[in-house]
């Protein structure tokens, strides 16, 4: 009986003790998504009305019970920030690199807004993001490569934006990329072939991914970049040139033989006239 007693003892210590750990990491893991959206709010120059949802006090726990949050545009799912979408919430300000303490984000909108600065790099920390849209913003700086690490990504809009630099060759290893578009921004150089063709040669994306960036060329775009030559106006300045070059050399031709055969004449006339004479 008292040993029975001492096991039940042990075993009620062993469960409140795992328990205890148990909501240790539960509390860490909050934090981080508390840390996050906290970067976030405070990286923001002006936040329209619907932001006054996130008071300090909610933000201290985003998520009420499993899947509920009382902040505006987050969404919950065990507890944890899997979604923040505040498109067309009159943003400005900057993306803070406190983001990627979401650690279990999957969909990120804060399309069109006012947002400027760049895309911080370690959005790549996110490994089980789905869709990113930062479409219709101000932001700058070069699309990070480190987007290239989020494995799960089926969407990737950064379309109208200021974004300049190439676009990086490794976002077209992602397996499960159906949707891209990074037209109207700054970007220049080559188009990655990764991007536009299927390794089984088919087109990926098509013009309507890339196009409004000036300098930005190669398959499905012209092969030139639009800022320099296209191929006709090469084309038609060869043709050009040819014609000018075809008019000149026959000028001159037909103006050297006149003069040789002026000068036949002549030398005719003296020798004539030696003959004469003679
Ligand atoms: C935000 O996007 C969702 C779907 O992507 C749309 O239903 C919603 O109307 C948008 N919100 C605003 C304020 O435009
Ligand atoms: C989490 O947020 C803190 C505070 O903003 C920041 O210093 C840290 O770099 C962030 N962690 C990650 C993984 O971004
Ligand atoms: C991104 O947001 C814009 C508007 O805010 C919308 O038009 C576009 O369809 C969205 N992109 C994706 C991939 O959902
Ligand atoms: C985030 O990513 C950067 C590289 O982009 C890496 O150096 C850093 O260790 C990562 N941090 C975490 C917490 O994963
Ligand atoms: C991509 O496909 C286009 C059209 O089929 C083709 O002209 C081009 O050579 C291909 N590019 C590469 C790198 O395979
Ligand atoms: C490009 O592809 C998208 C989606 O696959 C399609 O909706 C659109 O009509 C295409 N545009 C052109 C110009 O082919």
């Amino acid at each position: 009986m008292r040993t029975r007693k001492a096991v039940l003892m042990v075993a009620l210590l062993l469960v409140l003790f795992s328990k205890r750990k148990g909501s240790a990491a539960f509390a860490q893991t909050l934090g981080d998504d508390a840390m996050c959206l906290q970067g976030v709010l405070s990286a923001l120059a002006s936040k329209g009305g619907g932001l006054s949802s996130w008071t300090s006090t909610g933000l201290k726990t985003p998520c009420l019970g499993s899947s509920a949050s009382s902040l505006m545009g987050v969404g919950c799912n065990n507890n944890r920030v899997y979604s923040i979408t505040l498109n067309a919430s009159k943003l400005a300000g900057t993306i803070s690199p406190s983001l990627a303490n979401c650690t279990l984000l999957e969909t990120l909108d804060i399309s069109s807004n006012r947002l400027e600065g760049p895309i911080p790099p370690n959005i790549g920390n996110l490994s089980y993001l789905v869709s990113v849209n930062l479409s219709n913003n101000h932001l700058d700086g070069n699309i990070p490569v480190e987007l290239s690490m989020c494995a799960y990504l089926n969407a990737i809009d950064l379309h109208a934006n200021q974004l300049s630099g190439p676009i990086p060759s490794q976002l077209g290893l992602l397996q499960r990329l159906k949707f891209f578009d990074v037209s109207n921004n700054k970007l220049f150089g080559a188009i990655p072939p990764t991007l536009s063709n299927t390794s089984t040669g088919g087109p990926r994306f098509n013009m309507s991914s890339f196009k409004g960036n000036s300098d930005l060329y190669g398959y499905p775009l012209p092969v030139e970049p639009a800022g320099g030559l296209s191929v006709v106006a090469i084309v038609g300045i060869g043709l050009a040139s040819g014609l000018v070059s075809l008019i000149v050399t026959f000028t001159a031709a037909c103006v050297w033989l006149r003069v040789t055969e002026q000068g036949f004449a002549a030398q005719e006339g003296k020798i004539s006239q030696l003959m004469a004479e003679a």
